[in-house]
């Protein structure tokens, strides 16, 4: 994809204007391949479905970039509802949350507080839960935001992007901490980011081993088989416990190698979005793949 048509639907996700708007639409350009529906109902439904095949779920509440104390409550209402679903269903799914959909951009304390409660919930009924790692914007907030909860929560963890300079050096201060490691789904400057997928790539595989190695729990979350069979190498190779990580994929990517990977006995976990907020993240989908396009000419040309 050309650098060009990345940016653009990069800077399609971050309009406000279509955000909104197309929270009225309902789904559209075949956005439903990869978001599960509108309700948790729907949800419940996919992931048991995936749990039957021994993948595990995490759930994201689709919604980010919040700027109203009204609407971040209502998102960890429903956030808590989720987890009242997962342990009354007894699913086998964590949750992955955005700290701007639960205030990061209004107070930091505020979001902490929201946190708090979802993680007390969290707490009670045993689940984990992930804090994603937004734009660079919010990097170091996000950080100040884990520390503070780590103080009390340790069934919370975070997000590593390997496009960013400074991932390498973070490991340290996060090295008992869970962690899913990505590439980086942002847009972000030559000044702090990678901007090649040669010079990402390599950085991914460069931590992925480091933590590998190390002693927390990794989420290896990439649709990219150089990668992951150049990992499962690595982890045979070194005798790398299968309780030390799990292999993560996106709702409606790349089904049978998830399948695959779920049969052969490794730990594997699809991250399920779902909600009416689902046109910022289905744009990042397109930027990172173009063939993902032709989803959308076929919803245009034969609904
Ligand atoms: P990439 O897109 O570079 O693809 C590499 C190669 O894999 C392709 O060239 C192709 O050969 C193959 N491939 C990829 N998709 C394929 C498909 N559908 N079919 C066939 N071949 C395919 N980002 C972020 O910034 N913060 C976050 O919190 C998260 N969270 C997150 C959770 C999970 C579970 C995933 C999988 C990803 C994220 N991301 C994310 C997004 C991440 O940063 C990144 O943008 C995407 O995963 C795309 O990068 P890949 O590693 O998948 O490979």
């Amino acid at each position: 994809m050309t650098n060009f048509t990345r940016d653009f639907f990069i800077g399609l996700s971050n309009n406000k204007f279509l955000n909104e708007h197309a929270r009225r639409w309902g789904f559209r350009f075949g956005a439903d391949k990869f978001v599960a529906g509108t309700t948790i109902e729907d949800v419940i439904h996919t992931i048991r479905k995936l749990n039957m095949w021994g993948i595990s779920c995490t759930i994201d509440n689709l919604g980010e970039f919040v700027s109203e104390k009204a609407e971040a409550l209502k998102a960890k209402e429903q956030i808590i509802a989720i987890l009242e679903a997962i342990y009354n269903e007894n699913l086998d799914c964590h949750l992955s949350v955005k700290l701007t959909q639960l205030g990061l951009d209004i107070e930091q304390e505020f979001c902490v507080d929201n946190m708090r409660e979802i993680l007390d919930k969290a707490r009670q009924y045993d689940v984990f839960v992930n804090i994603d790692m937004e734009d660079y914007a919010h990097y170091i907030q996000t950080l100040d935001v884990l520390k503070a909860l780590r103080a009390k929560y340790d069934n919370v963890g975070t997000v590593i992007q390997s496009y960013l300079y400074r991932t390498e050096d973070d490991l340290e201060e996060l090295k008992n901490v869970r962690l899913r490691l990505v590439k980086g789904a942002y847009k972000e400057r030559e000044e702090i980011a990678y901007q090649t997928k040669e010079e990402i790539d390599r950085e991914y595989i460069l931590i992925a081993k480091k933590r590998l190695l190390g002693d927390a729990f990794t989420s290896l979350a990439t649709h990219d088989h150089h990668i992951i069979n150049e990992l499962l190498h690595f982890i045979r190779e070194n005798n790398i416990s299968k309780d030390k990580f799990e292999f993560q994929m996106l709702y409606g990517f790349r089904r049978e190698m998830q399948y695959d990977i779920a049969q052969k006995g490794y730990n594997f976990c699809t991250y399920i979005p779902f909600g009416n907020d689902w046109f910022g993240y289905f744009m990042r989908r397109l930027a990172e793949r173009p063939q993902n396009m032709n989803l959308v000419m076929k919803d245009v040309f034969y609904s």
